[in-house]
């Protein structure tokens, strides 16, 4: 549809104050799809984004909150919805505020926070070495590596609901877990992370362990990180690898179309070509099926994905 879609021509979307709009572009994702949006919006104060949400809400209008776009998968060629974006001028600050805390705009990309914390002699930060995406995402999938989730950092945030009221939410008044948030339920404008005092000798080793973890994840093709979250074994409860899992099943290297599962870790897709939406869903669920068939485990879409059958993040 895109061409014909009527939010292209709507008054009430082009008279809010506060944001800015482009129609029919290309957002730039880490699965590198080319996926045209009807509109994008650049949220420019928190009461354009409010009025943003209120007008979406009122008219049924799919809206996607998307950052960097490292953990976001568009389903198909077309998104006939809003696409929002923070502009980070306005929300992509850090400041040392005190009391071993530092405030962050949600537009902050997460693992620039970690030498920045250094700078500041904090740390507690370091797990988000070579995390890709902006805190916003992070918060609302409560990011992290293995069992360590940025949610624990938080003291408070600053969010708009859907229904476009501004709210302060503490540490304790929400439920969070592995890679999963409540906070996803809101559009998160800023964070305050407590911390704890720099020890500069545990935080470069930190930093070094965390970046160790990474050298055999495929960063060299587009891909958007692990797709699958890892399973709790049911033989003995505890957390198991879903790439190796995929692994054990044989998968790596299988293909649809562009869309492969990755030869250095199975639990990443890669875009070795031309890879459409289509293709990654179709690959994501023939590695579900035959995972599930060889094991009995239910593998959970860990990426988000937009639009389609499988869709995870589209508020309407
Ligand atoms: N393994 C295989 N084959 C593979 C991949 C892994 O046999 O293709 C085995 C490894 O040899 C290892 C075990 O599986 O014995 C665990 O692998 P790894 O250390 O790579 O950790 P992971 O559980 O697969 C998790 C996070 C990653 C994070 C790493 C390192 C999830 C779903 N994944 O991966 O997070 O980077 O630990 O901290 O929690 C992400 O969330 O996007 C992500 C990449």
């Amino acid at each position: 549809m895109i061409a014909g879609n009527p939010l292209r021509d709507d008054p009430r979307l082009a008279a809010i104050a506060g944001i800015s709009l482009a129609y029919g572009v290309v957002p730039k994702t880490w699965m590198a799809t080319r996926t045209r949006v009807a509109v994008q919006a650049t949220v420019h104060t928190p009461r354009g984004l409010r009025d943003l949400l209120r007008l979406a809400r009122d008219n049924d209008w799919p809206l996607l909150m998307l950052g960097e776009g490292s953990n976001t998968i568009f389903a198909s060629d077309e998104f006939d919805g809003i696409v929002v974006a923070l502009d980070k001028r306005m929300f992509g600050n850090a400041e040392y505020i005190g009391d071993n805390m530092l405030r962050v705009g949600a537009a902050r990309n997460l693992m620039s926070l970690v030498p920045f914390a250094h700078r500041a002699g904090l740390m507690g930060l370091e797990f988000c070495t070579k995390i890709p995406g902006q805190l916003g995402g992070a918060l609302a999938g409560n990011a992290g590596a293995g069992e360590l989730g940025i949610c624990d950092c938080i003291d408070s945030v600053i969010a708009v609901t859907r229904s476009g009221r501004l709210i302060q939410v503490g540490q304790g008044e929400f439920e969070y877990g592995y890679r999963h948030s409540e906070l996803a339920e809101a559009v998160i404008l800023e964070a305050d992370l407590r911390l704890e005092p720099l020890n500069e000798v545990r935080a470069k080793r930190a930093v070094q362990d965390f970046a160790a973890r990474k050298v055999n994840q495929p960063y060299k093709l587009p891909s958007s990180g692990c797709i699958f979250k890892n399973p709790v074994d049911p033989a003995t409860g505890e957390s198991i690898g879903a790439g190796m899992l995929i692994d054990q099943a044989g998968l790596k290297g299988y293909a649809v179309n562009g869309a492969a599962v990755s030869e250095m870790h199975a639990n990443f897709i890669v875009n070795t070509g031309n890879a459409r939406g289509e293709d990654f869903l179709a690959l994501i669920s023939l590695i579900q099926d035959v995972v599930h068939h060889k094991t009995g485990i239910e593998l959970e879409i860990e990426a988000r994905i937009a639009g389609g059958p499988l869709t995870s993040c589209v508020l309407h």
